[in-house]
């Protein structure tokens, strides 16, 4: 294992207060949101709006890395350039997510477990060869009457250490994401009882299967109350919870923690980033980042709808939200921004 170029992957992805962007959208959950707003589901129109993605001018100064999906590593522009290679030149760091997604877990009506460790070793020394530098694997938690089970959570885990470990071995830095779903009607801080639990059982596999802490970089959900739970926290209390759960769990080792948005509006998900950063950023000993696909990109895919004309609104839509969100990071996000 390459240590030191894990840690200066790790190092690079969490620099200059930028973050993540993830457009690994599988295709079928891609044409789910397509359909939504009329866009047509084609391989050609994921392939422009992923274009569109990582051609909009100085997304490089909000966003460290990109994490693309099977076909998108391979694509070109219309120009014929490797969208790998627009993303370089933009000093943007390529990423590949590497899970196949989130089967039934046999005798757990309810639950999830993420798959796709057959033959990864092949497949992430691929990827590297065609310019990824980190890897990301997603496993889903859902609260519910009884849920998750230790079964569900002991799996995940074992799956993501797994994964991590072989990310490692191949020069990629893994981008570790236990997500505890929104859904549901369960309380912060049940929220908080599940994210601890799950955070911790991966950090226990990733000691027993020797995945260096230094070199990974942590995707956790926001602490939040269930989108139908009827009291809903406010933002500072969100920030409170958070990085109090994480406080407890995450190794002060980690080079960066770096949320997923899980479905929140991207105002929402800026303002809670914020409010963390504002009141604990001088106390942490790791900084706080986000990885958001739908917090970041929705406002650019409503403008675009699948027509060229709304390249340049799409685009400017897609910059606000990602510099939003670095100002989040320095704390420094007002809700004015949204207005101008
Ligand atoms: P959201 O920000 O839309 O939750 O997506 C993050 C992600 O990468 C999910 O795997």
């Amino acid at each position: 294992m390459n240590a030191k170029l894990l840690m200066k992957t790790a190092r690079s992805l969490m620099a200059d207060g930028k973050g993540l962007l993830a457009m690994d959208e599988s295709d079928p959950t891609c044409n789910k949101r397509f359909e939504k707003l009329g866009i047509r589901q084609t391989v050609e129109t994921r392939r422009a709006y992923r274009e569109l993605i990582v051609t909009t001018p100085r997304l490089g100064e909000s966003i460290s890395g990109a994490i693309l999906y099977d076909d998108t590593i391979r694509q070109i522009t219309k120009d014929g350039i490797l969208l790998v290679e627009v993303l370089n030149h933009a000093g943007i760091i390529p990423g590949i997510k590497v899970d196949s997604g989130a089967d039934e877990m046999a005798g757990h009506p309810g639950e999830k477990i993420t798959i796709g460790l057959d033959r990864l070793r092949e497949r992430l020394a691929e990827y590297a060869g065609l310019g990824a530098r980190f890897a990301k694997w997603r496993a889903v938690i859902t609260i519910g009457e009884g849920l998750p089970s230790c079964a569900c959570i002991h799996a995940n885990a074992h799956a993501l250490a797994r994964y991590a470990a072989l990310c490692q071995e191949a020069g990629l830095v893994p981008i570790v994401e236990p997500e505890v779903l929104m859904d549901g009607s369960h309380s912060l801080k049940r929220c908080c009882e599940v994210t601890e639990n799950i955070i911790r059982a991966v950090f226990n596999e990733f000691y027993d299967q020797r995945v260096m802490i230094e070199g990974i970089i942590l995707k956790p959900n926001m602490i939040l109350p269930g989108l139908r739970c009827s009291t809903q926290e406010s933002v500072s209390e969100v920030a409170d919870a958070t990085v109090m759960c994480l406080m407890r769990v995450v190794p002060a080792a980690v080079p960066g923690i770096a949320f997923l948005s899980g479905g929140q509006p991207g105002e929402q998900a800026s303002a809670r980033l914020n409010a963390m950063n504002v009141r604990f950023r001088s106390r942490l000993p790791w900084p706080l980042s986000f990885s958001f696909a739908r917090a970041i990109q929705q406002p650019a895919m409503q403008i675009w709808r699948g027509d060229d004309r709304n390249i340049k609104a799409a685009q400017e839509a897609l910059l606000h939200r990602a510099n939003c969100n670095l100002a989040a990071r320095r704390g420094e996000y007002t809700t004015a921004m949204e207005k101008s």
